[in-house]
């Protein structure tokens, strides 16, 4: 079986260095006894390049950083942005595109994302790419429809050797940050569908070794169903990641 993947999305959070120093140690110090699991952690830019530093005074294979987003151009006049190559020549392995917050609060369409995935691959960093229908969306029975073409267009002209250092994280927008988690039934039949719609896209084989991630009001409580249940190869944690106690927990409950 795959070695699960956890992903730490920190988000804005937490409001000072010292904070991230510590969050970050305290989750390093936890993982000794974790298992067969790969972690990301996820900070806001600023951080990266201290938290780069602890990672390599004390490098732990199962440990890596990832930035939350990325621009699409490797240098010039883009006030405010950070490029993928920078992430990659600071340290980072991953780099999350297309999160649900990015698409409702800068307006992100799949247009944008797809020249996100592209650049990010071109630097050698692995997308997760973020997908997932809103609660109205859900209600009016499209989420297949919406994954569809979320899918279809944020991987536009991607090839099939591409595809394989290529995330998907199902995030169902209602089950963000509402402590209302998708039920694992449910998060099964998209991970199916997602792989349904990877496999028409490129092919059957590339669709089953895709990794799929759930995200969505994960805790330490249910975090081992989506791996055992719906079959998710790993999961995407926001809250959950700001305390080292649950996220230790989550990593226990899956490793
Ligand atoms: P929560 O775990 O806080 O619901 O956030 C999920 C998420 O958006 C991770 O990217």
């Amino acid at each position: 079986m795959r070695k699960p993947l956890v992903v730490a999305n920190w988000k804005m959070n937490p409001s000072t260095l010292a904070k991230a120093k510590k969050l970050f140690n305290s989750i390093k110090e936890g993982i000794r006894k974790v298992r067969n699991v790969e972690i990301v952690i996820c900070p806001p830019f600023l951080y990266l390049p201290q938290l780069v530093e602890f990672l390599y005074r004390c490098r732990k294979s199962q440990l890596n950083l990832g930035a939350q987003d990325c621009f699409w151009k490797e240098k010039g006049a883009f006030t405010g942005e950070i490029s993928p190559l920078m992430l990659k020549n600071i340290g980072c392995q991953y780099v999350i595109i297309g999160h649900s917050e990015r698409r409702r609060h800068f307006n992100e369409t799949d247009e944008m994302i797809n020249k996100k995935i592209k650049a990010a691959l071109k630097a050698k960093l692995k997308p997760i790419f973020c997908v997932g229908e809103t609660g109205e969306e859900r209600e009016r029975e499209e989420t297949s429809k919406i994954l569809k073409s979320q899918i279809e267009n944020g991987l536009n002209k991607i090839s099939k050797k591409e595809i394989k250092n290529i995330v998907i994280a199902y995030e169902p927008v209602w089950a963000i940050g509402t402590g209302k988690p998708c039920d694992p039934d449910e998060a099964m039949r998209m991970s199916l569908l997602i792989r349904k719609i990877i496999a028409q896209i490129y092919s059957r084989s590339i669709s089953e070794a895709l990794p799929t991630l759930y995200g969505g009001s994960v805790d330490s409580k249910n975090a081992a169903k989506y791996i055992k249940e719906a079959r998710m190869n790993g999961l995407l944690v926001g809250g959950a990641s700001l305390s080292s106690k649950e996220f230790i927990k989550i990593l226990k409950a899956i490793s």
